[in-house]
């Protein structure tokens, strides 16, 4: 299998044509998830809610992502690796150098970092100093407090355009992914039509490039009511494997969104 790159990544947003995405925190299911056929692997900040128990994302600190990150990055998967920037992690300039340089050398390929139009000086930074981005607009769960819960972003007109327009400069600025979390199908259309780069859904509809789900939710064995975006692939499969493939093969047919995990409004 050859090594996916960004460059294959934006290979599928020219050509119209799907990528998979799933999160994953160690070597053995990075294994899984790479032999399955699934293009990138996310470390997320979501370890702090599936593996170490927590109620929200924010107490995920660098030291946490970069031990996740080598993890991944030694089962040598042939996915492209993105790594996630944790709450405040880069809230100043030498923090975000600092961290980005932690999970760039423990084996990250793109750092992830949540926002809005405030990421345009960090994504010129980190493209001044050869560090890929991906931008994660929309439900960034590290805002839950300002948000007063998980909920879908960009219902009014006024929270859309805001999305578009922070989407639009970011492109401008030379991110190299946008990754957009809960929003309104139309929004993210509009997202894709003033964009260029790969744009990755969760919860944001069938026209992104490609999809991303938490691994514990495509495999059924997140606890409580599974988000309206999930699908748990292991109801139709024999194996974790398995379901990695007919996930994997559902988002590039495009029967993965289906119509009930979308947000219509
Ligand atoms: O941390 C994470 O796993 C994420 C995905 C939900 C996109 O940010």
């Amino acid at each position: 299998m050859a090594q996916i790159t960004l460059n294959t990544l934006k290979k599928h947003r020219a050509e119209n044509t799907k990528f998979s995405m799933v999160t994953a925190y160690d070597a053995c299911f990075a294994n899984l998830a790479s032999e399955a056929g699934v293009d990138t692997i996310l470390v997320g900040d979501s370890l702090g809610m599936v593996l170490q128990g927590h109620q929200s994302t924010l107490p995920v600190t660098v030291a946490d992502i970069a031990y996740h990150t080598q993890c991944v990055a030694a089962a040598s998967p042939h996915c492209l690796i993105v790594a996630d920037i944790p709450f405040m992690a880069s809230a100043t300039t030498q923090d975000a150098v600092d961290t980005a340089r932690e999970l760039m050398q423990a084996g990250a390929h793109v750092v992830k970092v949540e926002g809005g139009s405030n990421l345009v000086d960090l994504v010129k930074l980190y493209r001044d100093q050869g560090v890929a981005t991906c931008c994660h607009l929309g439900l960034t769960p590290q805002f839950v407090n300002q948000f007063g819960g998980y909920r879908v972003q960009g219902r009014t007109d006024e929270t859309a355009k805001r999305l578009i327009d922070a989407a639009a400069a970011l492109d401008a600025a030379g991110t190299d992914i946008i990754l957009l979390e809960c929003v309104p199908n139309h929004v993210t259309d509009a997202i894709m039509k003033v964009t260029t780069v790969p744009v990755i859904g969760i919860g944001a509809g069938p026209s992104p490039t490609g999809q991303v789900l938490v691994m514990h939710d495509l495999l059924g064995i997140t606890p409580g009511k599974p988000a309206r975006f999930v699908k748990n692939f292991m109801h139709s499969s024999n194996s974790i494997q398995d379901a990695f493939r007919a996930y994997d093969q559902a988002v590039k047919d495009g029967s993965f969104p289906a119509p009930e995990h979308c947000f219509e409004e």
